[in-house]
């Protein structure tokens, strides 16, 4: 499973992507909000610190109004993929974006069905909300188990991005279930190298070498 940072901060992209483990970013209008900047301007730098798929989310409009701001923010880079949201103006806004060979990710994702218009329409990537899934007392688990049957079953091409990540239990769960990628906070990303017995292990060998 390719692991993405979903954050805005270039600080913490640079620091994880030095790592050598970041392999795409995903951000939203709240992460974009946090640092009090620009999308447009956010986005120019990220793009220097990672090669791979860079997400910047468009505002929720017409499909007319979104395509257009798709076709404006896909000339920043080649690697830009434009968040779309989860709604039928957003679908016809995929549909027409994949056809002129622009990414798109379709966000707050929360069902089965969402995720099949998704794939139809041909988006490069769909994105489950795991943590909020939880948060409105569902089964999110189920939620990412269940797209990746549903993709495998018809071997659809959109990547699945287990989003909404909170803790290492959802990161653990995405990589079983069979997600192509999921994107994790920098806190929740830091956790995962993380064990008791490492340190007490660390801690042993580093006293025997006195
Ligand atoms: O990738 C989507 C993610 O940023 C949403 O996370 O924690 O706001 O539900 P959260």
């Amino acid at each position: 499973m390719k692991l993405f940072i979903d954050t805005a901060n270039i600080e913490d992209i640079r620091e994880m992507a030095s790592y050598g483990i970041i392999k795409g970013v995903t951000t939203n209008p709240s992460l974009i909000a946090r640092e009090g900047r620009k999308l447009e301007d956010v986005i120019q730098e990220i793009v220097k610190l990672v090669d791979g798929p860079i997400s910047a989310e468009v505002k929720e409009a017409s499909a007319e109004e979104m395509i257009a701001q798709a076709r404006e923010l896909a000339k920043i880079h080649k690697n830009i993929v434009v968040k779309i949201p989860m709604t039928w103006e957003g679908i016809k806004a995929v549909s027409v974006l994949s056809k002129e060979g622009i990414k798109t990710n379709v966000t707050l994702c929360f069902s089965v069905s969402q995720a099949q218009l998704a794939m139809e329409a041909g988006a490069s990537f769909v994105s489950p909300f795991l943590g909020r899934m939880d948060d409105a007392g569902f089964d999110s688990e189920k939620l990412i188990n269940d797209i990746v049957i549903l993709r495998d079953n018809y071997g659809y091409a959109t990547e699945i991005i287990a989003a909404s990540i909170r803790s290492l239990h959802h990161v653990e769960i995405s990589a079983l279930a069979g997600s192509d990628i999921a994107t994790i906070p920098t806190k929740v990303l830091k956790a995962m190298i993380k064990h008791p017995l490492t340190d007490k292990g660390l801690k042993i060998f580093a006293d025997a070498a006195k």
